[in-house]
């Protein structure tokens, strides 16, 4: 007899460049954009958070995160992640981190 296994791998996760797409945001009604930016330190590296909440109305009851982008406009070194939250929850905490010496620019899209 003839076992066949299959695995399915699920690539959820694509990083390219420094960029974070994490989900999907087909068929996605985008619920937050943002324009993070933050100013550069001296030799070193800034780390700052972003926090987004799915806002507590009606409409969004059983609504859960589907889709995080984070577009790193500064096309340096930068590196964004999901640290809470994030898909399948209706909040997420983005940590985001320049590169030494330069700015933290982020474009960052969250669908649901
Ligand atoms: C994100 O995770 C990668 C791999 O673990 C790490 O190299 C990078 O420094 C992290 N970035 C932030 C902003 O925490």
């Amino acid at each position: 007899m003839k076992l066949a296994i299959f695995l399915v791998l699920a690539v959820v996760v694509i990083v390219e460049c420094s960029h974070t797409f994490m989900g999907t945001s087909v068929q996605r009604a985008m619920v937050y954009h943002h324009d993070v930016q933050y100013s550069s330190k001296l030799f070193r590296k800034r780390v700052e958070n972003l926090y987004y909440s799915m806002p507590a109305v009606p409409s969004n009851f059983g609504r859960v995160i589907q889709g995080i982008l984070a577009f790193d406009l500064t096309f340096s070194g930068a590196s964004a992640n999901v640290t809470q939250g994030g898909i399948g929850y209706n909040f997420v905490n983005l940590r985001m981190k320049s590169d030494r010496g330069a700015k933290i620019h982020f474009d960052v899209y969250i669908f649901a």
